[in-house]
Formats: structure tokens, C-alpha cells, sequence
């Protein structure tokens, strides 16, 4: 296995970018597991399967059809990149997440990325589950307030405070999923550095998590 780089946190805290931008910079590969929970979830619902049949949706997401190339993700070979994105599909993503046999399904096409090139994986469960042995975890936090401006913002609805009122509760009904559901809930694993996004740019966010890789690889 080549090394890895684990960073976990809730939805809107900037992992993707960060880790994104961490992977560019050391010249690795960048996981981003939301977008295969993600892709999964859109996966089911264009073929029609009942979200809540857990073994058909393992079933389908065993056999999916996903790449992850010059940074779209594909299915079928089509750029889903965008429609993945929407709230909609997020919210399925969430409810497919919480089924055990469907992330037995996602395990190993996660974990493969490390066997072919060292990869910065951010999700909800690098840490814990996926990459237990990654040189490097870190869990990114911001106030779910600023996460929801943030999101709001890439939006393009930053002043419509009747959707940012939506956006926000949006948030803190996905953190409430993601962190108390029976598989892998987001948790801050005890060797993972804490990273708060609140108040700093993404530069610095870059900055430092490459700062603690440099520190821990020596
Ligand atoms: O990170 P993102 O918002 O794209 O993830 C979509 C959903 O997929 C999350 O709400 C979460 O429930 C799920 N997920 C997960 N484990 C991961 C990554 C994402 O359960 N490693």
C-alpha cells in the first residue's frame, strides 16, 4: 500500500477542496469517497431501486459502472460530475451510506486507490474504517453557521435568507445522520489532528495539513 492521507469531517467543512489541493501539491491521487456514496445514490434511483432494499442497492453499486477521470466521475462513461451534487441526490447519499452491506460494497474500490499511486481520501470514515493505517488523519470542523454561508455561497444564494435558513437546516439534518448512524458514524479517531476551517483560508487549511504530513513521514 502505497501512503495515505485521511481526512474526515462533516458535510460543507471543506475536505474536498482541501484534500483536492493537498493531492495536487504532493502530486498524488485524490479519493473523494462522498462522490461514490454520491454516485451510488443516483446510480439506484435511474434504475429505479427502492433505496431501503439494501441487498439490491449492494447488488447494483457492486457492479457500477463509475471512473474517476481528469477529475470527473463518470457513469456509464457520462460526466455526472454536477448532477451528483444536488441536495437531492445528497440526501440519498446519506440514507444509502447508512446501509452495512452497501459500504461492504464501496470497501475495496476505495481501498484499491492506495494499491495503485499514494492518494488523499477524504469522507466520513477514511480514518476509521477504510484507511486505518494512513501515515496522516486529519478531522476538519467548521460551525455549521459558516459551513451553511459557504455552501450558500457556492450556490450563488448568499443573500436569500429564506434558502439559507433551508441550506442550514439542510446541514444539521445530514451532521445528525452522518454522525449518529449505527455503520460507520463520523467520528474524530484519537491519532487524527484536529483541523478547525471556521476561521482560516483554504490556503492555510493546504499549509498545514502538508506541515503535519511533513512532520509525521520523518
Ligand atoms: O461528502 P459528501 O457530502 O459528498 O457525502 C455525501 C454523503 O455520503 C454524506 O452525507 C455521507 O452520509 C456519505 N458518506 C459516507 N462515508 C464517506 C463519504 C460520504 O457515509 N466516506
Amino acid at each position: 500500500m502505497y501512503p495515505v492521507i485521511a481526512i474526515d469531517g462533516p458535510s460543507a467543512s471543506g475536505k474536498g477542496t482541501i484534500a483536492s489541493r493537498v493531492a495536487n501539491a504532493l502530486g498524488w491521487a485524490y479519493l473523494d469517497s462522498g462522490a461514490l456514496y454520491r454516485v451510488s445514490a443516483l446510480y439506484a434511483k435511474q434504475n429505479g431501486v427502492d433505496i431501503s432494499d439494501e441487498k439490491s442497492v449492494s447488488q447494483l453499486v457492486r457492479n457500477m459502472p463509475v471512473s474517476f477521470l481528469d477529475g470527473q466521475v463518470r457513469l456509464n462513461n457520462q460526466d455526472v460530475s454536477l448532477d451528483i451534487r444536488r441536495e437531492e441526490i445528497g440526501m440519498l447519499a446519506s440514507r444509502i451510506a447508512a446501509l452495512p452491506e452497501v459500504r461492504q460494497a464501496l470497501l475495496q474500490l476505495q481501498r484499491d486507490f492506495a494499491v495503485k499511486s499514494p492518494v488523499v481520501a477524504d469522507g466520513r470514515d477514511m480514518a476509521s474504517v477504510v484507511f486505518p493505517e494512513a501515515q496522516l488523519k486529519v478531522f476538519l470542523q467548521a460551525d455549521a453557521h459558516i459551513r451553511a454561508l459557504r455552501r450558500a455561497k457556492q450556490l450563488g444564494l448568499a443573500s436569500d435568507e429564506e434558502q439559507f435558513e433551508k441550506i442550514l437546516h439542510d446541514i444539521e439534518k445530514r451532521d445528525y445522520a452522518d454522525y449518529n448512524r449505527a455503520v460507520s458514524p463520523l467520528v474524530k479517531v484519537e491519532s487524527a489532528y484536529t483541523l478547525d476551517t471556521s476561521n482560516i483560508t483554504i490556503e492555510e487549511a493546504v499549509k498545514k495539513v502538508i506541515e503535519w504530513y511533513q512532520q509525521v513521514k520523518k
